[in-house]
Order: C-alpha cells, then structure tokens, then sequence
C-alpha cells in the first residue's frame, strides 16, 4: 500500500511525502522577499509540507504595480536564494511558481499596458485589456525562461508554470477569453500553443534536470469554458515534452469551498493516460481520502492551500496520527 509519506522522486529531486503546498499569492511593497515571507516559508517547512510552492511571481517588470513576489531580474536574487536555503535548512524542497497576471489583475492599472490574448472585457476584474502581439507573446515567453534561470540559479528545486485560474496562459485555452484567428486562437492545437511555447522555452533554458511543473484548470466554472478533451490535448502534449509534473485545480478566481478533492474526477482521467506525475489540488482535507485516492488512483500528489493557510503545522499533525 502506497502511503502520503512515501520518499519519491520527481526527476532527479526527492520528495520525503507527497504534499505539496500550494501556491498562496503573498503581497510585498516591491517585489522582494521579506521578514514576513521567510517566517511563514518556515513555518510552512517546518510544519512538514515536503515541497512548498512560492507565491505566484512575477516574470516582467511591466507588471511591477501588482506588488506580488517577483524575479523579473537579478536584483531579487539575495531574497530568493534566502528563501531557498531556509527551506532546505528546514527539510522542504521549494518550486518558484512563475505568472504573466495580465487582465486578471486586482488593483491600480492606470497607465499600465494590460495584454490578454483578445481584448475581452475581463469578467472578474472589468479590465478591459489589449489584444497581446505575437511579438510580445514573444518577448514573455521569453521572460519566462529567463526568470526560471534564475530560480535554479538561486537554487530552488523547480518552477512552476501558472497556467490556471484567468491568469494570462490560463486565458489563451479559454474560448471566451481567446478569440484570436491567427496561429495562437481557433483550434485546440493554436489555443494550448501559449502553454506549450512557454514550456518550451523554460525547458530550453534551464535543462532537463530542473523541475518543470504546470498549474491547469481542469475546467473555468462558467460558460465558454475549456472543454475537458482540450485540457486532455493540453496534458498529452506536455507529456510528450516531458514536463515533471501537472497540477491539476480549476475554476478562474473563485475555488470551491462544499466538497472535498474536488478536482479527483478530472485528475484521475488525466493520470490514467499520462505517463507525467499528476499533483491533484483542490479541496483536499482528510487524510483517509487522499490516502484513498492515491492507492486507487494514478494520482501520486496533493496540493493544499488554505488548510496549511490556517494550521501550517497540519502535516506533521497527519503524521502523527498515522504512526
Ligand atoms: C488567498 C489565496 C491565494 C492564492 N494564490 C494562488 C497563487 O498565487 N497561485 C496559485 O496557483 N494558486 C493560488 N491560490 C489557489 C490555491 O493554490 C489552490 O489552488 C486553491 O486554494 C484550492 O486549494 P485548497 O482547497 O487547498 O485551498 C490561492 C488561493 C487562495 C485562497
């Protein structure tokens, strides 16, 4: 029988249990890691989370006023390498999650250029955004890959790629939001090429022997949402560039709070074709059903964010209650 604390290896990391805490955004006045980052980071590390994902971060200056986490260029690097070694002084792997926020964007926008893949009023925040150039799909590409050199440089375990949730790749499979009639709008295959590009050009990068992992949505949560067989198409194609991991969730802004594993359906579908490693995230709150589902299921990791928001301890406390 497979147990939540298994070691395993995710490429060439080991992982000491299969939970990993999901990304929380955290606000900083400029983009750095602060006194309060590190402390929760620790407490996080400490309370038994094998591999904590950071924040949501940004990948270019132009979106600075957003006030999140950032490694846009190399004046970040002290914060994150402090970072990084605390978590590993603390037993925890760590994965920079990296984001272009782009019309999903909470706050001041005046004066600032927002870009989407069509220039459709954004139906959480009311931005209205400009229809994004294949050249500046481009050039964040770009800034993708080399903000996740920076995140091995700075020694962190992997990246994450934020693909779920309105935020800007998450847009591109979205028919509401893409409209586009060019090479990246219409089609499956021209709708999924944003993740696929920005994959690519992380991989390029940072080598085969960095972690490369990808946040979807399984589904939006409203009409004109991706269908399943496009999330299917998406997760087929990753595994064929041999991405490390998917982690699975959904909705764009506003995550369930009724039931339990609720992404389990679509993440089991997922597992049972791919060959890639499959982090279902979502809902998870009891111990006996994660156990369940991984010893039923091809599902081999759970996500959690905001139990570990309220009891960051909550891992060891299921460890204890296990031996
Ligand atoms: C306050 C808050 C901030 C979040 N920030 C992020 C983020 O930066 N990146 C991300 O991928 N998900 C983010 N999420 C979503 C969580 O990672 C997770 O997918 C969602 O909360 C469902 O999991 P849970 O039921 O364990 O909370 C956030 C959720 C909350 C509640």
């Amino acid at each position: 029988m497979k147990t939540l604390f298994d070691t395993t290896k995710l490429g060439q990391v080991t992982l000491k249990n299969r939970f990993f805490r999901a990304a929380v955004g955290e606000k900083t006045s400029d983009g750095q890691v602060n006194e309060n980052i590190l402390r929760l980071y620790k407490e996080l590390a400490i309370g038994g989370a094998g591999t904590l994902i950071t924040s949501f971060t940004l990948v270019d200056e132009a979106e600075k006023n957003f006030h999140m986490l950032a490694f846009y260029d190399d004046s970040f690097y002290e914060g994150h390498k402090a970072l990084t070694s605390l978590a590993h002084e603390h037993g925890a792997n760590i994965i920079l999650q990296l984001v272009y926020v782009g019309s999903y964007v909470m706050g001041e926008t005046t004066g600032m250029t927002i870009l989407a893949p069509s220039a459709v009023e954004n139906l959480n925040t009311k931005v209205l955004p400009q229809e994004i150039t294949v050249k500046q799909i481009k050039v964040i590409q770009k800034k993708f890959s080399e903000a996740a050199l920076r995140a091995k440089n700075a020694d962190y375990d992997g990246v994450e790629i934020y693909a779920a949730h309105g935020f800007l790749l998450s847009q591109f499979m979205t028919p509401y939001y893409n409209r586009r009639t060019d090479l990246y709008g219409g089609s499956v295959e021209n709708r999924a090429r944003m993740s696929l590009e920005t994959y690519s050009a992380i991989r390029e990068a940072v080598g085969a022997d960095f972690l490369v992992l990808i946040k979807i949505n399984a589904n939006d949560g409203f009409k004109d949402e991706v269908a399943f067989d496009d999330v299917l198409y998406l997760c087929d194609e990753l595994t064929k560039l041999k991405i490390d991991a998917i982690e699975i969730s959904g909705a764009f802004g506003k995550f369930p709070q009724e039931s339990t594993s609720y992404f389990k359906k679509e993440a089991e579908q997922i597992a049972d074709r791919s060959e890639t490693k499959i982090i279902l995230t979502g809902g998870n709150r009891y111990f006996e059903e994660m156990t369940d589902i991984l010893n039923h299921t091809k599902i081999e990791y759970f996500g959690m964010a905001r139990p570990l928001m309220k009891e960051p301890n909550l891992i060891n406390q299921f460890k204890e209650k296990m031996l």
